[in-house]
């Protein structure tokens, strides 16, 4: 009764998978915020590391992991695949349902795949600090673990709703040497202009994002780090889908559906995307993205071109989104609550390649619950959102009495989450839904952007 699909180190992905030769079409050019002109490479400059901007725009399928990071994923890569035994059992379906566990890093998610990488390649190029935003501390205590294998300082701006349902999260980031401020702050020009208008304002990853950048470009010797939506951030998360076809091909499988849950759409991007030379060579494989209802980006956004940003700072990108001014409501799935996504997935979604779907927050904690007491891992609220998606696929394949197999991405624990699920059981979660009204107010803010 095998349960844990395991790799030998020796198997891990040597190279991660490039997405951009394989997309239905080009992306379309990221746009400098001032002029409105494509970007060229030397644009990034300020924020990025050579090599990051030139795996932002590669056009090589396969790019080489470096030995030194190598050496840092083999301290919990390759990840288990589990076979979701009890959970089927749970839902009596005939469908095999699979899991990654990316909850195994030492950081409880996926996040330091991308961390890690980004560490190095500032390392090397003679960077001294990083800078980045985080929503529900998942990803600033990635990059707070990573960087201290680098020698690099990490600063970290935490959505002030996080910071204040997350205290361990924060914890975390200090045990690894990470300086963490709630966001926003008195440290940077935009924070200090939104909280004298609004000196309780909780925080978006938006705004945390524009804390961040500014820092950055006013220091010399400091970059910017995101830990989502970017080509190159999406090519690292490669591993996850990599891993996770030799570990089914292991076990004679291969998936109808692969699920990610989608904030800026890297543990997605993740395990969907080295799926997508098979899709287009004609093997049957959906590839599912899964979003909040109360921050409904690919199901109810706009493809257009918008900042990544509150404060306008960051390139413009070609991407769905819900506006860079809209403040989603305080939802636990802290890392779902981005106004943008992945040009990736935005393009994937747009073409068709990609489906997408919105749960509310009560009957994904509820699915997450399930999860736990029969499979025994607590999932992170972002990642309830992908078993959700997964336990309705597996419960279709029941009324139709077909066979299916499912795989989706645990993108992390969620065992510094535990306040959230004290708040479902005291009945304390509400289940927002963005209301159309709300949407289109936040969308009539793009109308008025010169590019479109
Ligand atoms: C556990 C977990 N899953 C998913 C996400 C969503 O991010 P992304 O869409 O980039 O994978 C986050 C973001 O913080 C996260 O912490």
């Amino acid at each position: 009764m095998k349960r844990m699909i395991t790799l030998d180190t020796e198997k891990m992905p040597r190279a991660w998978y490039n997405a951009l030769v394989d997309l239905p079409k080009p992306l379309e050019p990221p746009l400098n915020p001032a002029t409105g002109k494509p970007l060229g490479p030397q644009d990034l400059e300020p924020l990025f590391p050579p090599a990051l901007i030139e795996q932002e725009m590669s056009q090589e399928p396969w790019i080489a992991i470096p030995l030194e990071v190598l050496e840092v994923y083999a301290l919990w890569r390759p990840t288990p695949l589990y076979r979701a035994r009890g959970l089927e059992r749970a839902l009596n379906t005939p469908a095999r349902i699979y899991y990654k566990y990316e909850g195994a890093s030492p950081a409880g998610s996926h996040k330091p795949n991308t961390a890690v990488a980004q560490a190095y390649y500032n390392a090397i190029s003679g960077i001294r600090r990083l800078t980045t935003e985080t929503g529900a501390g998942q990803w600033g205590s990635a990059l707070s673990f990573a960087t201290r294998f680098f020698g690099l300082e990490c600063t970290v701006y935490m959505v002030r709703v996080s910071y204040d349902q997350k205290p361990y999260r924060r914890s975390m980031m200090e045990v690894w040497g990470g300086t963490v401020h709630p966001s926003p702050s008195d440290r940077t020009q935009t924070g200090r202009s939104v909280l004298e208008k609004d000196p309780s304002n909780p925080g978006s990853l938006g705004l945390a994002i524009s804390e961040a950048v500014e820092d950055a470009v006013t220091h010399e010797d400091t970059h910017y780090s995101l830990g989502s939506v970017l080509n190159h951030v999406l090519l690292h998360q490669t591993v996850i889908g990599l891993e996770a076809k030799e570990q089914l091909a292991q076990v004679g499988e291969y998936p109808d559906v692969v699920i990610g849950c989608c904030g800026g759409g890297s543990n997605l991007g993740g395990i969907a995307l080295p799926f997508l030379p098979d899709k287009a060579s004609g093997k049957e494989v959906r590839l599912v993205a899964v979003e909040p209802k109360a921050c409904p980006t690919l199901t109810k956004g706009a493809f257009t071109y918008d900042f990544g940003d509150m404060a306008r700072m960051t390139p413009l990108l070609k991407m769905y989104t819900l506006g860079h001014s809209f403040m989603p409501p305080s939802i636990h799935a802290g890392g779902l609550r981005y106004h943008g996504d992945s040009p990736i997935i935005s393009l994937l979604v747009r073409e068709g390649v990609m489906e997408a779907t919105a749960y509310y927050q009560r009957e994904v904690f509820q699915a997450g619950i399930l999860f736990a007491r029969s499979e025994g891992f607590i999932p992170a609220p972002e990642t309830n959102h992908a078993i959700k998606a997964a336990i309705d696929e597996a419960v279709k394949a029941r009324e139709e009495g077909k066979e299916k197999v499912v795989l989706f991405n645990f993108s992390g624990h969620g065992l510094l989450d535990l306040s959230a699920y004290d708040a479902y059981f005291k009945g304390d979660l509400q289940d927002y839904e963005l209301a159309d009204e709300e949407i289109k107010r936040a969308l009539a803010e793009l109308e008025k952007l010169a590019v479109r």
